[in-house]
């Protein structure tokens, strides 16, 4: 089933923003449940009251990031143990992390694993610096990064890995990836996946495109032969914007 994530980000700042935001989405997302994995990922204080109101609807929820470590002296962080009663995904190694939080692909993948063992599904983004992009450098960028994020996976891991390409120059942007860049970059990350874990597996992975989404360029995304989903950053935090994704993603997928 195609995946439609909502990354919220470092948004809404008071709890009841966050509970109209989720209030908002939810009849369209439930309404889709059949046809699109909806995760919607709030701050991880909202996560309680997000969780509430999704109870039993269908549509999933989400964690921005988690620790690699299960307990222990590790201030200010967040385990895998300690989210997998409360959501069914995380992001790791979302490119803001990796920019402002020095986040690197050994701790990407050591995060993936451990919440991977803590039966959450992760979803792991990628993606290139404009810088890469503009000297043609991003297939080796991609794939130095999803060879190491996926150092300790393995074939058993497929159904619950995810992996988002996101440009970086595409985040937050408006400058949305070229469809045919981005549909040759995640035919790069299926084989790298094929290579790592076995083309069987592979396939089992989904890979989304993330990056300046929204309602009016979706269709062009979740029309990609190989894409299975997208990851919605800016338009997740305007419910009719984001309603709009959900139901142009069902009504392409409803067709394949
Ligand atoms: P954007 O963010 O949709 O605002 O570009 C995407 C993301 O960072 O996940």
């Amino acid at each position: 089933m195609p995946l439609l994530a909502a990354n919220w980000k470092m948004n809404p700042t008071n709890e009841d923003d966050a509970l109209d935001l989720v209030r908002g989405v939810l009849g369209v997302a439930r309404g889709h449940a059949d046809r699109v994995e909806v995760v919607i990922i709030p701050p991880f204080p909202w996560l309680l009251g997000v969780s509430e109101v999704l109870d039993q609807s269908g549509v999933k929820l989400g964690a921005q990031d988690c620790f690699w470590e299960m307990s222990g002296p590790f201030t200010g962080e967040v385990s895998p143990a300690m989210l997998k009663d409360l959501c069914q995904w995380v992001i790791v190694g979302h490119s803001e992390r990796r920019l402002y939080l020095g986040e690197t692909d050994e701790m990407v993948a050591k995060k993936t694993a451990a919440a991977l063992s803590s039966e959450l599904g992760v979803i792991m983004c990628v993606g290139e610096l404009a810088d890469h992009y503009d000297a043609g450098t991003s297939d080796e960028v991609v794939s130095a990064q999803v060879k190491a994020g996926l150092a300790r996976c393995s074939a058993d891991d497929s159904a619950r890995l995810v992996i988002a390409y996101e440009p970086v120059w595409a985040i937050g942007s408006g400058r949305n990836a070229d469809p045919e860049h981005a549909y040759k970059t995640m035919r790069l990350i299926r084989r790298i996946v094929g290579e790592m874990i076995g083309a069987g597996a592979a396939r089992k992975v989904r890979i989304l495109y993330g990056g300046s989404v929204k309602a009016s360029n979706v269709q062009q995304y979740v029309e990609l032969p190989l894409c299975d989903g997208v990851l919605v950053g800016g338009a997740s935090l305007d419910a009719e914007e984001f309603a709009a994704i959900v139901k142009v993603t069902a009504e392409v997928y409803g067709h394949r």
